[in-house]
């Protein structure tokens, strides 16, 4: 591959491959069962991202099952998600380049409740901070944080450097936290990783007094602690498969009722939303069957998006879910999310959402933010005045 004798993409991607296993002191390259890419939003990825991708996609072609992040846009709505047709020729340009490519244009951050599902001890390259933490950490799958030319480089060769998360050694916990607070909703847990993301940086938190957690309880924390903070993985006491590493004698940081209300007014500004959104991580079968008891038969009065891959709003479709959402007047937002889209040039000024994740993004965008239960985004988005 490195000599070129697979062609110019495969070679291109070997290149990457091996520049970053001598960063890392790599001992070879390993075989990997899937790829999730990152860096699929053009107002992310830019001409410079566009080009490098159409060059790829000249000879280039997946090797193992890929799958996309979502982009900036409805792929298939934009019009109605009020988005400027220039930006939408650019980014179906990008979405082209990708399906020249083989890869799977599923579009979402949860790739895991979409068919690209991995199995514990497979190693992977994945892209998406919030499912590498969940990959890692819930389902014992075994992928660094890749960035959008590695983890396509991975997807054209079926190769990454062993470093990192993919060895044993480095998937010990680093920090203990002490959960005193109590956890009641998936929001107290993105609060949570919030907290912690922001405190430790990076290195693997070792949970202690969950208790019990949800799906949603774990997707949410996993993008918290990646977004505040660069953690990839952590681990909950006689919970996640690989918590049996222990964390007898380390540091710890505590996390109390006094914690979990300081961050919950750190992330809400002062302000009257205009600018609904839930789904981030997109939404899973469960989050939808809520978001369709609470808006059963009540209008929404605001801009309302409920993220969430094409695979799951089918499955909501077939359960009855979406039907309930749709009539009361909120929209899917698929292929994309409220961070990825260009909202900011939407006009919204103030986004009400039930991730501390988006919140954080958000706000780097120059928006600003409310951080409410879903069942509060429900009540804000259809309130009148
Ligand atoms: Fe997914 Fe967008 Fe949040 S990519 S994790 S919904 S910021």
């Amino acid at each position: 591959m490195l000599a070129g004798e697979q062609g110019h993409a495969t070679q291109k991607a070997m290149q990457i491959l091996v520049a970053l296993g001598k960063i890392y002191d790599a001992e070879k390259l390993i075989r990997v069962s899937s790829v999730q890419v990152s860096g699929v939003s053009y107002k992310n990825l830019g001409d410079a991202g566009l080009e490098f991708l159409s060059e790829l996609a000249r000879d280039g072609r997946a090797r193992v099952k890929t799958t996309l992040n979502p982009a900036g846009m409805s792929l298939t709505d934009w019009e109605s998600q009020g988005i400027a047709s220039r930006f939408a020729e650019k980014q179906l340009q990008v979405i082209d380049a990708y399906e020249k490519l083989g890869v799977d244009i599923s579009c979402t951050c949860t790739p895991y409740l979409a068919g690209n599902e991995p199995r514990f001890g497979q190693h992977l390259a994945w892209g998406e901070s919030s499912a590498v933490a969940y990959a890692n950490s819930v389902i014992g799958a075994r992928t660094n944080r890749e960035g959008g030319p590695s983890a396509l480089a991975a997807s054209l060769t079926g190769r990454t450097p062993l470093y990192g998360l993919h060895i044993q050694e480095s998937r010990v916990p680093t920090v203990a936290v002490d959960v005193a607070a109590q956890l009641r909703t998936p929001e107290d847990f993105s609060a949570m990783g919030y907290f912690v993301g922001k405190t430790l940086k990076d290195g693997i938190p070792y949970f202690r007094g969950v208790g019990r957690a949800t799906l949603e309880d774990l997707k949410t924390l996993s993008a918290a602690l990646a977004s505040s903070g660069g953690v990839a993985m952590f681990h909950i006491e006689g919970l996640t498969p690989e918590s049996g590493l222990g964390a007898r004698s380390l540091e710890a940081l505590a996390f109390t009722r006094k914690e979990l209300v300081e961050t919950d007014s750190i992330l809400n500004d002062e302000g009257t939303p205009d600018f609904v959104s839930v789904g981030c991580p997109h939404c899973s079968l469960a989050e939808l069957a809520t978001l369709a008891k609470l808006l059963s038969g009540r209008r929404v009065k605001r801009e309302f998006w409920v993220c969430c891959s094409r695979e799951v709003k089918r499955q909501g479709d077939e359960a009855g879910y979406s039907r309930l959402i749709e009539e009361s007047g909120a929209k899917f937002a698929l292929d994309t999310c409220m961070v990825v889209a260009p909202v900011e040039e939407l006009g919204y000024k103030v986004v009400a959402t039930n991730s501390a994740k988006a919140c954080h993004y958000l706000r780097n965008a120059g928006l600003k933010v409310r951080f409410m239960p879903l069942e509060e985004c429900v009540a804000e988005a259809t309130r009148s005045g």
